[in-house]
């Protein structure tokens, strides 16, 4: 079985490309390396002993993706490749919209021209924003994303559900919570490129002495210790929870459900003070912070009802936060030994 990965090299997409090839699928990668690194091809084999094939060009150049599906007849997608930066997205608000549907959509006219089904979307909690009712579950009322990204996921999960009822093609979508982790091999990992803004980051550059301080955004939320609570999910165990949904499209027929959604967290939600406190007792460092003022478009709560995946996928997250945040602060030696 060959699955096309889209954006392979990136930070979810490389340790599902681990997880595939472990299961014994051929993977084929294409990723124009706008926000990854060629060596982590090179960890990826080191960490498997198997060699995916690469191309290394902008999935908006369909010309190219034409002539990959010509050489690679392939069994399904796992589309991880868009741009992710919330700010950078309220920037260019015309770029974020070009790159992650215009990429998704070259996609599918491949797959409808080729009658190829199985396609596996990287979608994100914040199609929910702030949901009234914790935790959440895939029933749960969606809302138009603040932000630019935040809207090209749920454009993406609109197109791709019309494309499956047009076409009678399998699709799943998959809605991550707050990916966090390394590889246990410290080969792989989130790649800090710029000022991280994502939490977990920041506090790893912090503790590093990269970063002088973390700032904390906001001790005023209606929650016991006043910051932001949110579903911090290992990475590892997300990748995995990618092998289990593709197994499921492949072994379903199209006469039963064409479009699977799964929130994919831990089921337990963590407040950024907890986080800061995991990680220094996981790690044994200090992690200097300050408290400041809420940013800009933050929800308050957000913690994953898992019991769908757990039932239709048989997975659940099995790596606790401390677990998680040890990983981090190896794959930081990692960075520093190589000098990233
Ligand atoms: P990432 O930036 O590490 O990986 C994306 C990869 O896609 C990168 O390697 C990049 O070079 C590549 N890429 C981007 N545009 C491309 C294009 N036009 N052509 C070819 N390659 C392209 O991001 P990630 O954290 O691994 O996220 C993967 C997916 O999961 C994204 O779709 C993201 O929106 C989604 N997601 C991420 C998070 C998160 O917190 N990391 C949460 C929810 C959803
Ligand atoms: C987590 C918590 C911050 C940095 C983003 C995207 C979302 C999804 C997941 C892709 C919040 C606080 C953070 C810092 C802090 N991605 N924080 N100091 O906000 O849940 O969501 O990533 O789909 O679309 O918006 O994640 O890691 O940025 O923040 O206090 O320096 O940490 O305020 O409460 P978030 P995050």
């Amino acid at each position: 079985m060959a699955i096309l990965v889209t954006g392979g090299l990136g930070y979810i997409g490389s340790h599902t490309v681990v997880e595939l090839l472990n299961n014994n699928f051929e993977v084929v990668i294409v990723d124009d390396l706008s926000n990854s690194e060629k060596f982590i091809l090179k960890n990826i084999e080191e960490i498997t002993g198997r060699k995916p094939v690469f191309y290394p060009f902008d999935l908006k150049r369909r010309e190219l993706l034409t002539q990959v599906f010509d050489a690679h007849p392939v069994d399904g997608c796992i589309n991880f490749a868009a741009s992710k930066a919330v700010g950078e997205s309220q920037l260019k608000p015309v770029d974020y919209y070009e790159n992650n549907l215009f990429s998704l959509i070259n996609i599918l006219q491949e797959f409808k021209e080729r009658g190829l089904s199985n396609f596996i979307f990287s979608s994100s909690c914040t199609v929910y924003g702030q949901a009234d009712n914790m935790p959440i579950d895939e029933n749960t009322p969606l809302k138009m994303p603040e932000s630019v990204y935040g809207k090209t996921k749920q454009m993406g999960e609109e197109i791709l559900a019309d494309f499956a009822k047009a076409y009678q093609r399998k699709i799943s979508l998959l809605r991550y919570f707050n990916p966090i982790g390394a590889h246990p091999s410290s080969k792989i990992g989130e790649l800090p490129i710029g000022i991280p803004n994502n939490l977990v980051p920041y506090v790893m550059q912090t503790a590093a002495g990269i970063r002088e301080k973390l700032n904390v955004w906001g001790n005023d939320y209606p929650t016991a210790d006043g910051t932001a609570i949110r579903d911090y999910i290992y990475v590892v165990d997300l990748a995995k929870a990618h092998v289990a949904a593709l197994q499921k499209l492949m072994q379903s027929t199209s006469d039963e459900t064409l479009i699977d959604i799964y929130n994919l967290g831990t089921g337990k939600g963590s407040s950024v003070l907890e986080v800061i406190k995991a990680f220094e007792t996981a790690n044994n460092v200090e992690v200097p912070y300050q408290i400041c003022d809420r940013r800009e478009g933050d929800i308050t709560i957000a913690y994953a009802n898992v019991d769908k995946a757990e039932r239709e996928l048989g997975w659940k997250s099995e790596t606790s936060l401390e677990e998680s945040l040890r990983t981090v602060w190896e794959w930081q030696r990692y960075l520093e030994s190589r000098n990233v």
